[in-house]
């Protein structure tokens, strides 16, 4: 049976960082309050001369070189992102070209916020499965520093900047890295919770909306909170059982790193100890899309990841969209 596997990760994350105690200078807000609310102590803002296909391109290359297949092979380039460089085109055509990839292969972003990745890798699961396509990037990539209101120190404190990008292929049951399933889920009824209103056709720029600081992200924490954790821990569970899995099998959870405290309830829900999940979130703060693959791409590069290990993702973000996808590392 043919499977897609993943063959190779990599990040991009900018160099400037960002500490609590920097916002703390900023807004009403403390290092004390950051770490007990979210667990996250620093996170990173990309240059003002760079956009999210710089950031993008270059956790491509690394993943294209961690899997040992030239841009020149690559026919299928999926971005999520909610801050691409500009509305249209699709950030993937930037990386595309900037990549080196081949003309004539097929690029193209999707919107489902911090699921983004997995809904990527759900649909490159499908291509190769399909025959469609042989060697398709998977790219999570946020410049949330651009649609943050870093006068709200409800929302500014949460978010940071970075690139995460696999490179997935064809491979069969025994293939390391095997995607074994993915589950998408959305609910729309719930969109209004987390969005960044202004800059669409419902509401275009204008000064008003621009004085009232509606084209930066709004957010009820609460009931994202809320959401998070019910709706990643039911993800989480739809993955094991699809494959007849228990969480005592699950050698790592690597899952969207919006606040330590998401996590912790997704743990108790799942019954997976949180020794069992990688975090990074400490250092990078809430990177949207880019969570899952730069926390994927440092356990490979930790060394923590062996052959044979059930991995369990698990995301969720504004749409509310959500997802998990269960791998035979
Ligand atoms: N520093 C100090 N005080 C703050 C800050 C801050 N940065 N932000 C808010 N407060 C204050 C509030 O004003 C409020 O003060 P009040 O009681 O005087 O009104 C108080 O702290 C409590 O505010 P709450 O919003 O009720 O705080 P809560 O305990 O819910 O924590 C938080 C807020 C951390 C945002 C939490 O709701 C949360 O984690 N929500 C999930 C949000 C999230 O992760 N979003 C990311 C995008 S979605 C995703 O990736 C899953």
């Amino acid at each position: 049976m043919t499977r897609s596997r993943i063959a190779g990760s990599g990040r991009s994350v900018p160099p400037k960082v960002l500490t609590n105690d920097d916002l703390a200078r900023m807004v009403d807000t403390s290092d004390a309050w950051i770490v007990e609310r979210t667990g996250i102590r620093e996170r990173h803002i990309l240059d003002p001369s760079l956009a999210a296909s710089d950031l993008a391109t270059d956790a491509a290359r690394r993943a294209c070189e961690r899997a040992g297949v030239s841009p020149s092979a690559v026919d299928c380039i999926i971005v999520g992102t909610v801050t691409g460089d500009c509305p249209f085109p699709a950030t993937a055509t930037f990386v595309q070209k900037k990549l080196g990839a081949p003309a004539g292969g097929c690029a193209f972003d999707l919107s489902a916020a911090c699921a983004g990745f997995l809904y990527g890798i759900s649909i490159a699961d499908a291509f190769i499965r399909a025959g469609q396509f042989k060697n398709v990037l998977v790219i999570g990539v946020e410049v949330l520093s651009r649609i943050v209101d870093w006068t709200d120190r409800s929302t500014c404190v949460l978010f940071g900047d970075a690139a995460g990008a696999v490179l997935m292929t064809a491979g069969d049951d025994q293939s390391p890295g095997r995607i074994l399933s993915t589950h998408l889920f959305a609910d729309g009824g719930q969109a209004e919770i987390l969005w960044q209103p202004v800059g669409g056709s419902r509401e275009p720029v204008t000064p008003e909306a621009v004085a009232a600081r509606r084209q930066f992200v709004q957010m009820n924490g609460r009931e994202v909170y809320k959401h998070a954790v019910r709706n990643m821990a039911a993800g989480a569970r739809t993955a094991l059982e699809a494959n007849g899995f228990k969480a005592d099998d699950v050698a790592w959870v690597i899952a969207h790193q919006a606040n330590l405290r998401i996590l912790e309830g997704v743990s108790e829900r799942v019954g997976i100890p949180m020794s069992r999940f990688f975090t990074n979130v400490d250092r990078y703060g809430n990177t949207s899309s880019a969570s899952v693959p730069t926390a994927l791409d440092e356990a490979v590069e930790q060394g923590k990841l062996k052959t044979g290990d059930l991995l369990l993702f698990a995301a969720l973000g504004g749409g509310l969209a959500w997802a998990s996808a269960a791998v035979k590392w």
